[in-house]
């Protein structure tokens, strides 16, 4: 069985192998078996860092991208062209198809304000999927604490990308059991640029209208639309998992 078509017990085991390597192996698999057809995505939070840094430490090109809805935060926007240098990588920005005059245009002004899962499907898992459909692997920072939602999320997942096609993506998530503050010691230690706005406060950063600041015994994620109940912009739940 090739990599392409692991499934059922064969990618349990993998899972399985996969969840006892070292960072550096796990992402070493995915390379020599994916090549450039596994891609890192990150909105250059911690964890995707530590992995980006494993990544490029060991010679390992994967094309890297971010989305960029026209609505984050100058810093993060910063952060970004510092990661670039600092790596000496190039990372992709995926762009919605309507700017945000168009989009106010076809929807209303401040469409976050009313209906922020109509936003996030335009600006973020659109031109998700549209990258998606190039790749055999997305490869996330996301890991298991960051809140309900992730608790059940294991190193390696099979989703049915195109059931008409039957198109197969993995999603290879290497940080899963990684705890918060092992992340922030592995990015002092190595000196990796990161968001500043981490350091006013804020835990989980996303679109500017859409962060706040959340208390320290919250979940990571509680200053995420906050007067909403929404924990999850979509990109990490719009896939259905292969049968
Ligand atoms: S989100 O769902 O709230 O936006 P979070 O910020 O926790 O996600 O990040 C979890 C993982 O989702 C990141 O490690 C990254 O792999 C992916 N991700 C989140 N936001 C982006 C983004 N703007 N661009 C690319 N990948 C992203
Ligand atoms: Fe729109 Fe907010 Fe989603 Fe960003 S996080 S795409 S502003 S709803």
């Amino acid at each position: 069985m090739s990599a392409l078509t692991l499934s059922g017990e064969a990618l349990e085991a993998q899972t399985e192998n996969l969840s006892n390597m070292p960072l550096t192996d796990v992402l070493r698999w995915c390379w020599d078996t994916f090549g450039p057809l596994a891609a890192v995505g990150t909105s250059f939070q911690g964890a995707g860092l530590v992995l980006l840094h494993h990544a490029v430490q060991a010679g390992l090109s994967f094309p890297v991208f971010t989305l960029d809805t026209g609505l984050l935060f100058a810093e993060t926007l910063e952060t970004k062209s510092r990661l670039e240098a600092f790596f000496g990588i190039q990372i992709e920005s995926l762009v919605p198809e309507l700017s945000l005059e168009q989009q106010a245009v076809q929807f209303g002004p401040e469409l976050w304000n009313r209906n922020p899962d109509t936003c996030c499907q335009l600006r973020k898992v659109e031109p998700l999927k549209e990258r998606l459909s190039t790749l055999s692997v997305w490869i996330t920072g996301v890991r298991a604490e960051q809140g309900a939602t992730r608790k059940k999320t294991a190193i390696l997942e099979r989703y049915l990308f195109d059931p008409l096609l039957e198109r197969h993506l993995f999603k290879l998530n290497p940080m899963v059991n990684w705890k918060r503050e092992a992340v922030w010691e592995y990015l002092r230690a190595h000196g990796i640029p990161y968001n500043p706005l981490q350091d006013r406060g804020y835990r989980s950063i996303g679109c500017q209208p859409c962060t706040r600041l959340a208390g320290e015994a919250d979940d990571e994620r509680a200053g995420r639309w906050a007067g909403f109940d929404k924990t999850e912009c979509g990109i990490h739940t719009f896939l259905p998992a292969a049968p």
